[in-house]
């Protein structure tokens, strides 16, 4: 027990640095080492020069309202320009007054964790889920059920199982937590037909669902079952949050959240305490990108450029993976995610070895399982290796694989 952990709440006690996390810090410092462990942006492709001309223009222009506290809920110019950007992406129509800027749709999280759970509450996430989520809400207090995915998402009769078996108990959740355009870490997509069961079955038990998408502005292919839930939203329960992190840079921290109305007002205060606001100057800088068409243009970038690396990852899956595994196929996102179905398969006990001796890394897959299983999986990123690397590098884990 450390000096002060007597005096610390149970909430941060909760809170514990992964083994694997501690880990995965050393590869970082050997070339030698090829990762597929990480889950960020390509830096190489950051549009540098529109954003410098950008940052200038909109200090040089109006300053002093750009360097200034603004308003919790976001500057007017960000929230109508995420408004439109929704609108013209997503099919969505929104007020800019339903719109609440956050730092990083992290934060649009942790305000859901704060605003709805008391200890003891079930929350209902895909399994596998989002690793930050899943602390987040743990560390609320949140009791987190996870609901199996296949190909096409969540599995909604199983979805629709449990919430039965929940109201017998009472204990339903209030809300339901997913990822449904390319997940994290699964990298599949929601299926147009279950994207509709989950809201019939919200509308059911009454619940609210939290629609986390950072992904769906870049997919690959396949874009029609990518209809967002806050589209099929009849009734004004979804909370859907999105960021800047995945189509321009995660490095200005800015995401938004679209609740339903009579939640606005709730959330906005609940930020005031937790930030006042977020950085006035990088909204000012991402309203000016959307503006400008730089988002835009970025988008198309990484769409090419993940595509691409997305094929060779699972090229190279196809040629050297054994046949008693599984991957998935995602239509965009960072991720690939692989089960091997071999007795005993530890991903989590090997990555010592593979980062030692066969000189390759990925994210064990347990950790993202609510209910501890997947040790047999594995979370692989294809946004950030070069393309000899993802071949270098699945070669490497086959080997490490076969010989486990
Ligand atoms: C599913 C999901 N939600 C939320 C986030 C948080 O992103 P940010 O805070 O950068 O917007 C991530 C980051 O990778 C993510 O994958």
């Amino acid at each position: 027990m450390d000096k002060f952990d007597h005096l610390l709440s149970p909430t941060i006690r909760k809170i514990k640095a992964s083994e694997i996390r501690e880990l995965l810090k050393i590869i970082g410092k050997s070339k030698e080492i090829i990762s597929f462990a990480g889950g960020i942006p390509d830096p190489k492709y950051f549009p540098k020069k529109e954003l410098a001309e950008i940052a200038k223009e909109v200090i040089e222009d109006f300053g002093d309202r750009a360097l200034q506290y603004s308003e919790t809920m976001g500057v007017y110019e960000c929230r109508k320009a995420v408004a439109e950007f929704i609108y013209r992406t997503k099919g969505v129509k929104t007020d800019p007054d339903n719109v609440i800027i956050t730092t990083g749709s992290q934060q649009a999280i942790d305000m859901i964790a704060r605003a709805f759970i008391v200890p003891g509450d079930k929350v209902i996430t895909e399994s596998p889920t989002y690793l930050a989520s899943l602390g987040l809400f743990r560390a609320q207090g949140a009791d987190v059920v996870g609901i199996k995915l296949d190909d096409h998402g969540m599995k909604t009769l199983a979805l629709e199982e449990e919430l039965k078996k929940l109201k017998s108990i009472d204990a339903l959740p209030k809300f339901i937590y997913v990822i449904p355009t390319a997940q994290n870490p699964s990298g599949v997509t929601m299926s147009l037909e279950r994207r509709k069961h989950v809201m019939e079955l919200a509308g059911k038990y009454d619940l609210i669902v939290v629609e986390d998408d950072p992904y769906s502005f870049f997919l690959f292919d396949n874009r029609a079952e990518a209809t967002p839930l806050k589209y099929l939203d009849k009734e004004d329960r979804v909370i859907y949050i999105s960021t800047a992190s995945k189509i321009l840079a995660p490095g200005i921290r800015i995401g938004w959240i679209m609740p339903p109305k009579e939640l606005v007002r709730r959330l906005e205060l609940l930020k005031q305490y937790m930030d006042l606001h977020s950085p006035t100057l990088n909204q000012y800088i991402f309203a000016r990108a959307l503006d400008k068409g730089v988002v835009d243009r970025h988008i198309e970038v990484v769409r090419r450029v993940y595509k691409e690396k997305r094929d060779h990852m699972i090229a190279g899956l196809e040629k050297y993976f054994p046949n008693y595994t599984w991957f998935s196929r995602p239509i965009g996102g960072l991720f690939i995610f692989t089960y091997i179905f071999k007795e005993d398969f530890d991903a989590g006990a090997l990555l010592e070895k593979a980062i030692n001796e066969y000189k390759v890394a990925y994210v064990p897959g347990k950790s993202f399982h609510p209910d501890g299983g997947g040790a047999n999986s594995m979370r692989l990123n294809f946004s950030y290796p070069s393309i000899n690397e993802i071949y270098e590098g699945v070669r490497r884990l086959a080997e490490l694989i076969k010989n486990a």
